[in-house]
């Protein structure tokens, strides 16, 4: 450790980060039983472009958050994070196989969470890993075992969803009230980032407000007023969206999500953790696993 040098990611340093990243995670994957992230494959092709985009977002908004671990002048580990309003979040920390369990990760998240010393909110979403969820909880972290839900929909289960269309850049002040209504922070600057990248549905009717990002792999972030409008969201979701279908990080407070997975006769297992500072479960809410 005492060769290891934390100092500020660099934009240069993203596409290495991205490959130290695939391969940290691909060995939490080998290790697991189950799985909610895509296969390997997936993420080594399309997913890599959009990681290092991502990345490369968080570090343009929020430089004094991101971090990498040198040993030798090589990258062997990073910490990714971001501040929105007074909500600080994870978005991706990993430590080369190989070097993981001699300190490397301590000192790298210490010096992203002082990126989040003014907030009152923290949140990301851990790994099965247990030398992560170790860090999270010595850190003061609540740890609220997620869910996923995975399977083939069964089409004669979906009921008719109306009250939902297509959302664009103009209902960005709706989903930051909504998002500063459940997980107390909007996502503000990150709208662009999510608009360019996914389908955005909008609800928002005299029965409540919602919004869905969905990406090609699925869910990306709902949030609602309430369960009937979070509801009616995913089951579009879902019936818009392929036969084989994965919907992950679902706490305890989002059965609402739960039942209309076990109505579309999906499989439900669990997998990791949303670990949280100063604040509950969101709900109705589907967090994303970097932008939470
Ligand atoms: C999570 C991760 C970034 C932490 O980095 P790291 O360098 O391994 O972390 P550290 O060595 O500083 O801390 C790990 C802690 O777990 C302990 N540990 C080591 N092996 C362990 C094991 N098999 N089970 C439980 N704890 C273990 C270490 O002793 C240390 O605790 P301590 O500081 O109290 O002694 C790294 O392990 C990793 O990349 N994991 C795979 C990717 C991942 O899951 N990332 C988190 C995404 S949310």
């Amino acid at each position: 450790m005492s060769d290891v040098r934390i100092r500020p990611m660099q934009l240069a340093d993203v596409p290495g980060a991205e490959q130290l990243s695939a391969e940290a995670f691909l060995d939490v994957d080998q290790r697991s039983v189950r799985r909610s992230w895509p296969e390997p494959e997936l993420r080594a092709t399309s997913r890599a472009a959009t990681w290092i985009e991502r990345t490369e977002h968080f570090l343009r908004t929020d430089p004094d958050g991101c971090w990498v671990a040198e040993s030798d002048g090589e990258m062997v580990g990073f910490a990714t994070s971001a501040v929105r309003e007074r909500l600080w979040v994870l978005a991706t920390y990993a430590v080369r196989p190989g070097r993981q369990g001699a300190g490397i990760g301590k000192p790298l998240l210490e010096a992203a969470l002082h990126h989040g010393r003014g907030c009152l909110r923290a949140m990301l979403s851990s790994s099965s890993d247990p030398k992560a969820v170790r860090r999270y909880r010595l850190a003061g972290f609540s740890l609220h075992p997620q869910m996923f839900l995975r399977g083939t929909v069964d089409r004669s289960a979906l009921p008719v969803v109306e009250k939902v269309r297509e959302g664009t850049a103009s209902d960005v002040d709706l989903m930051d009230s909504l998002d500063r209504r459940t997980r107390g922070a909007a996502h503000g600057v990150d709208h662009p980032f999510m608009l360019e990248h996914w389908r955005l549905l909008v609800s928002d009717s005299t029965t409540g407000s919602g919004y869905a990002y969905v990406g090609n792999g699925g869910l990306a972030l709902l949030a609602a007023d309430n369960r009937l409008t979070a509801s009616r969201l995913l089951w579009t979701v879902l019936a818009d969206g392929p036969d084989e279908v994965t919907v992950p990080h679902l706490t305890a407070a989002n059965e609402w999500a739960v039942d209309v997975g076990i109505a579309a006769r999906l499989e439900l297992h669990t997998e990791g953790y949303l670990a949280l500072r100063g604040m509950a479960p969101p709900t109705p809410y589907v967090h994303n696993g970097a932008l939470l």
